[in-house]
């Protein structure tokens, strides 16, 4: 796959650059992040696992310790930076989503997740009467590829296009988001596998509450278990605070490697824009790429050499 092509013949007609905003001149893409400058100075090596050095584990920020996610088989990385306790996301009072009932997890379903293959995984979120979502979806969406791909991209929640087919990002965020794989080289389903923190729809596309998002928990910690990814992408706030609890602006947090432990592997992290935000702010739509070559640089040659 020549991936570092595609880079360079970037145009101004490139779909990814914000609509209004001026083309940012070639000699400053280049300068930032470290990536982009990694990605025109070496040679692409086909998409491999990426090779775990000494180095990788100097992240240039680690997480604190996620405590809304705090499971067996997800555990932040032994020595990780103690940061300010996050405040959750509280829906407001009185709003829909306050008043929907507390989702309570089926700890038989929990408990037959954890064991799962990955082929039996949807068949169990189908038995999932959690929460409100379980009456109001048309279908469960789970994943899009599988163990094998070597970078996971986390989403936030199905939409209403994804909850007709049952497959993430296949609406108006979906077709951004495959701009910006086929940008970087990345293939759906063969680099990449697609996930949520929800798997079922959210009434009017509503933020999850945090109990939704914890009685979906064991579905996605057993995904990502299985998929054992070399790099995750977490695509918004809903998705970053699940996986790093984390609340600060997005801003705040792209352009580092995070880092998570997953069924005892340390897997390095990076946070982006979620698709639909940047429908809304085309503007970002640059960094947003710069985020998944930076994610790519990460698969290709390590978190070490990624980190600069
Ligand atoms: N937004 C998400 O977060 N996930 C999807 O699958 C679709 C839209």
């Amino acid at each position: 796959m020549n991936v570092g092509a595609q880079w360079i013949l970037r145009t101004s007609e490139d779909p990814l650059l914000p609509e209004k905003a001026p083309q940012a001149p070639a000699h400053k893409a280049a300068q930032t992040p470290a990536a982009e400058a990694a990605a025109r100075t070496r040679p692409h090596a086909a998409l491999r696992p990426a090779v775990r050095t000494g180095a990788e584990t100097r992240p240039q920020a680690t997480p604190r310790a996620p405590q809304a996610a705090a499971r067996p088989s997800l555990k932040p990385v032994p020595g990780a930076a103690a940061a300010p306790a996050a405040a959750p996301l509280r829906p407001a009072a009185g709003s829909q989503a306050a008043q929907a009932p507390r989702a309570v997890p089926d700890a038989a379903l929990v408990a037959e997740v954890r064991t799962a293959p990955w082929e039996r995984i949807a068949s169990i979120v189908n038995r999932c009467r959690a929460c409100m979502m379980a009456d109001t979806r048309q279908h469960t969406v789970c994943a899009d590829g599988a163990p094998g791909c070597p970078m996971v991209l986390i989403g936030e929640a199905p939409g209403r296009d994804e909850d007709l087919q049952g497959i993430p990002f296949v609406g108006k965020s979906g077709a951004l988001l495959n701009k910006i794989l086929e940008a970087c080289g990345l293939q759906r389903g063969r680099d990449v596998a697609i996930v949520n923190v929800l798997k079922c729809r959210p009434p009017r596309n509503r933020d999850p509450r945090p109990d939704e998002a914890a009685a979906c928990a064991a579905f996605l910690d057993r995904q990502l278990e299985l998929l054992a990814p070399n790099v995750i992408v977490l695509m918004g706030r809903q998705a970053t605070l699940r996986m790093l609890n984390r609340t600060e602006r997005l801003d705040a947090l792209r352009g580092k490697i995070w880092k998570l432990s997953i069924a005892g592997r340390e897997v390095p992290v990076v946070v982006t824009y979620h698709p639909s935000s940047l429908l809304r702010n085309p503007v970002d739509k640059e960094k947003g790429w710069h985020d998944f070559l930076f994610a790519r640089d990460i698969l290709q040659h390590g978190a070490g050499a990624a980190a600069g």
